[in-house]
């Protein structure tokens, strides 16, 4: 059986949730191995519509292991508080495990989120503030508290003191903050470290398990590769590597396990927060697509920022991660227009370029070249096969695979599981 890494191939909100989901059916372990609780998955199937932020997107399938691995960043009290949610609405949570290297967000990386955008003034890279980024920060400055570490109070607490006394050093004398006291910071981390104890494994050896069992195993990406904090518009990224390369260091896999990658696009972009996106639609038809869509953030509501789909940033992030395969979301969205546009290439500085500069300043001042394409106009929710489709319709997302390189599995044409069109197996 083999491994499927669901990669975001945009800014992050592709409906990765739904694939995963769909995909999960047939998956015996489902590993999330990035972000934190700054991503946000929906999901809706038969047991209602849910909003995920750190439980895979697997705990759906009975069947199913759902691994929280080693590169994602936990805020206890939101996992807590989603396993909480998840029971009361009758999921299991019995084959949900953490990483006991997974590192820990504290009180003081909020704090800290929060004191650290303010202090960006205009330049803020519009962060959803659950600090994600300061505890990133924490793991390379080797400053971070994993969850195995509140397991044992007595280093818990000689480690917390330590590191405590830095991060209030920082809050008091750089931002003039009140500090954190150490009694109630660690008397709350050993209470969710009780809750937390059953969960902690070490989840890297159970997916090694699982592949030597010959199991399908999902890796569920979270945020998308314009976010990832090396090929994404830096410095607007995320802290981690949301793309196919985070996920060996991100639950302990080899890269050779690896063998579908597939990346998910929406039909058009949307980006939230900060940063260059050259084909935003700051117009009536950006405001019309956010609002059919409803493309207000999972995590923080904020309204996304909506345009057209980029076939530079599709191509490039299908380079980046090696896609094999494209899962294309939200394409019933686009019934309503009568003209579609898709970028091709970006004009720079007076040259027409296929590429993606790695300066977000030299994007910033990218203008999209598009070419045009008839609407389909006409609902698509209910269609079921590729060639049911308008022929409109199959025409834009035969242009998208052209752009992107590499063959489509999947169109999603509304928000439930039936609502996808298989166009080639995936296993
Ligand atoms: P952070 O990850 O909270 O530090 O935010 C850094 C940037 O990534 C901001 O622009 C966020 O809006 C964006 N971001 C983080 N997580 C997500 C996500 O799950 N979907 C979309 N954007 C995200």
């Amino acid at each position: 059986m083999p491994v499927i890494a669901i990669i975001g191939g945009q800014w992050g909100d592709e409906g990765k949730g739904k694939i995963v989901d769909l995909v999960a059916r047939e998956a015996k372990m489902v590993a999330r191995f990035s972000g934190g609780n700054n991503a946000g998955h929906t999901v809706v199937n038969p047991y209602g519509e849910f909003r995920l932020h750190l439980v895979p997107s697997g705990i759906f399938n009975p069947q199913a292991a759902c691994v929280v691995g080693n590169g994602v960043v936990i805020d206890p009290a939101v996992f807590l508080e989603e396993v909480d949610q998840l029971q009361k609405r009758g999921v299991n949570t019995d084959r949900l495990f953490i990483s006991d290297r997974a590192h820990l967000i504290m009180p003081y990386h909020i704090l800290l989120d929060a004191l650290e955008e303010e202090s960006r003034g205009g330049g803020a890279l519009g962060t959803t503030r659950k600090g994600v980024g300061p505890a990133y920060v924490d793991k390379t400055a080797r400053l971070g508290i994993r969850t195995g570490d509140i397991l044992d109070s007595g280093l818990f607490r000689e480690r917390l003191g330590f590191v405590l006394n830095y991060k209030n050093a920082i809050l008091t004398k750089v931002y003039g903050a009140a500090p954190l006291s150490l009694e109630e910071t660690y008397s709350q981390y050993c209470q969710y470290g009780q809750r937390l104890a059953p969960f902690i494994r070490e989840t890297n050896t159970m997916v090694r398990e699982a592949l030597s069992r010959g199991d399908l195993v999902l890796l569920e990406g979270a945020q998308g590769t314009m976010l990832d904090l090396d090929f994404g518009t830096y410095p607007y990224v995320t802290s981690s590597s949301p793309i196919a390369g985070g996920v060996c260091s991100g639950l302990g896999l080899s890269p050779t396990k690896i063998e579908h990658i597939l990346g998910v696009f929406k039909s058009y972009t949307t980006r939230v927060g900060s940063g260059p996106m050259p084909t935003e639609l700051k117009d009536e038809t950006g405001h019309l697509i956010r609002e059919r869509a409803q493309e207000y953030g999972t995590t923080t509501g904020r309204a996304r920022r909506c345009g057209w789909f980029d076939g530079v940033v599709a191509r490039f992030s299908a380079e980046i991660n090696g896609f094999t395969g494209i899962a294309l979301t939200r394409l019933d969205v686009l019934d309503i227009l009568p003209q579609l546009k898709i970028c091709t290439g970006y004009k720079l500085d007076g040259d027409i370029i296929d590429h993606l500069p790695s300066s977000a300043a030299a994007l910033e001042r990218c203008q999209p070249v598009y070419q045009e394409m008839a609407g389909w106009q006409t609902p698509i929710s209910q269609v079921r096969r590729f060639e049911d489709l308008p022929p409109e319709a199959s025409r834009y997302v035969t242009r998208l695979q052209e752009l992107v390189g590499c063959p489509i599995n999947l169109i999603s044409v509304g928000p439930s599981r039936e609502q996808t069109i298989e166009v080639k197996p995936l296993l």
